[in-house]
Order: C-alpha cells, then sequence, then structure tokens
C-alpha cells in the first residue's frame, strides 16, 4: 500500500474542479499547490481554500512553478485550454505523472457526446507530450458539486486509464484520498468512455432535475483489488 506522502500540483485548481480536488487532497496530507497563469490568481484561491479547511495547507504559484515542485500534476482546464496549457509546461513536466481530468465538451451543446476525430482528448495529450510524461485518465465523471464541500461522502467511483500501471496506481490512490474509488480501467486508450460519458451525465442531471449525477462500477465488492 502507497502512503507516502505527494507533492500535488493542481493546474486550473482556481476553478470548480480542481479547487474541490485540491482540498481533499490537502485534507488528506499532500502538499497541494495550485497552479494558475496567474500567481496572484492562485494565492487568493489557495487563501480561499485554506479558509474552508481551516488550516494552511494549500499554497497558491504559477503554474510553471506549482508544476516543477510537485510528484504528480493534475490538469483542471477547459478544454479549448488543455492542449496549449500542458504543451506550455511540457519542459517542467518531463519525468512526472499528469493526470488529465479534461472533457471534451463543445459549448454549448454540453449534454451531447462531441468526441474530437482522435476520439480521446487525454490520447491526444500523450501523443503531444511524449514518453517522458506519464498521462493518466481520471475524475472526468465527478462533477465539481459533488467535491466542493470536503466534508461530503461522495457517491462515485473514477475511472482511471493510463498506459503505465503504476501512474494509474497513484491516481486510483489519489482517487481514494478525495473520498472516492479508483477503479483501475486499463490503456489510456479506454480514456474514451469516461471523456464521453460525462456528457450523458450532464443530459441526466438536466433531465432529472439533479446537479451531480455519477458512476459506480457494480460486482467489485468495497475494496476491489487491482
Ligand atoms: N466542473 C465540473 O463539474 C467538472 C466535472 C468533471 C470534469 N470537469 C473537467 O475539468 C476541467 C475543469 O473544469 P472546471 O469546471 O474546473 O473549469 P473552469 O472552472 O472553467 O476552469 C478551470 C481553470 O482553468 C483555467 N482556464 C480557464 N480558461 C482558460 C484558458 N482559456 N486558457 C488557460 N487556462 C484557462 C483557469 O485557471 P487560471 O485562470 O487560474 O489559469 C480556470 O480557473 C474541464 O476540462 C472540465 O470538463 C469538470
Amino acid at each position: 500500500m502507497m502512503t507516502k506522502t505527494l507533492s500535488v500540483c493542481v493546474v486550473g485548481g482556481t476553478g470548480a474542479e480542481g479547487s474541490g480536488l485540491a482540498m481533499r487532497w490537502a485534507r488528506a496530507g499532500h502538499r497541494v499547490t495550485i497552479g494558475s497563469r496567474d500567481p496572484a490568481k492562485a494565492e487568493a484561491a489557495a487563501a480561499e481554500l485554506n479558509q474552508k479547511l481551516g488550516k494552511p495547507l494549500i499554497c497558491g504559484a504559477a503554474s510553471s512553478d506549482a508544476v516543477t515542485g510537485a510528484d504528480v500534476v493534475v490538469l483542471t482546464v477547459p478544454y479549448a485550454a488543455q492542449m496549449p496549457t500542458a504543451e506550455g509546461l511540457k519542459d517542467v513536466l518531463d519525468g512526472k505523472i499528469l493526470i488529465d481530468v479534461t472533457v471534451p465538451l463543445v459549448p454549448p451543446k454540453v449534454s451531447r457526446v462531441q468526441l474530437p476525430p482522435t476520439d480521446s482528448c487525454v490520447v491526444a495529450l500523450q501523443a503531444a507530450l511524449g514518453e517522458g510524461v506519464k498521462v493518466v485518465s481520471a475524475f472526468q465523471n465527478v462533477s465539481a458539486h459533488k467535491l466542493k464541500d470536503p466534508d461530503k461522502v461522495i457517491d462515485c467511483d473514477v475511472l482511471v486509464a493510463g498506459d503505465d500501471k503504476e501512474a494509474r496506481a497513484v491516481a486510483i490512490r489519489l482517487a481514494g484520498d478525495a473520498g472516492l474509488r479508483g477503479i483501475d480501467a486499463g490503456p489510456l486508450a479506454n480514456s474514451v468512455v469516461a471523456e464521453a460519458l460525462t456528457s450523458v451525465l450532464i443530459f441526466i442531471n438536466r433531465t432529472y432535475k439533479i446537479p451531480d449525477a455519477g458512476i459506480r462500477i457494480t460486482g467489485l465488492g468495497e475494496t476491489p483489488a487491482a
């Protein structure tokens, strides 16, 4: 079992999805830094989250500085910003695990699956960054609404896909530390399922007037052994 405290940088952690994950990981004991294009915005977001947590656990910095000091980088930016943001950080990402949360939504029809020509946007990111970065796909099906209250128990599984088994294990551990159940979903190509599923969940939210539909994999019992 992995117990080491990790240095986690959340690029885009000033936003809805990343800030919820950052809070939960900080509370679980990880060293968390929020990365932003604007260091002042990152520091302000960290201060706000620390106030919510009641402890000064999270730091904020410019994304390149935050990535440099991290073991694991988590990317939580809109689809249109995914590739330019990661390519801009390519040098400092080298040798690290990058967990990509991006869903290839194309507004305004976000409740309709509109995958890019390459199918998975996370696979496209791995191709652009090269083998020096271990890209893992996770958290696409967890709504920010669920994450924002760090005390809320979340009824949702996380499909974790990636071509490096150890990197997948790190993401599965981080899912657990965020109060979720991470499930090994195999190679990075399988990310396409989680990426497409988010539009279905948005459709379900709208149809049934609920804020945060999620997914559960049945048949595993409480503690799956990967
Ligand atoms: N929200 C959800 O419920 C949810 C659920 C599952 C997956 N996701 C996925 O997670 C990702 C983040 O979602 P979110 O709702 O947190 O997004 P968001 O709040 O709109 O944006 C997150 C951060 O991305 C950065 N950003 C925004 N536009 C940018 C641009 N044009 N160029 C570079 N950076 C930009 C901003 O950070 P700085 O200004 O600080 O740089 C922003 O605070 C998306 O891919 C989304 O599909 C979201």
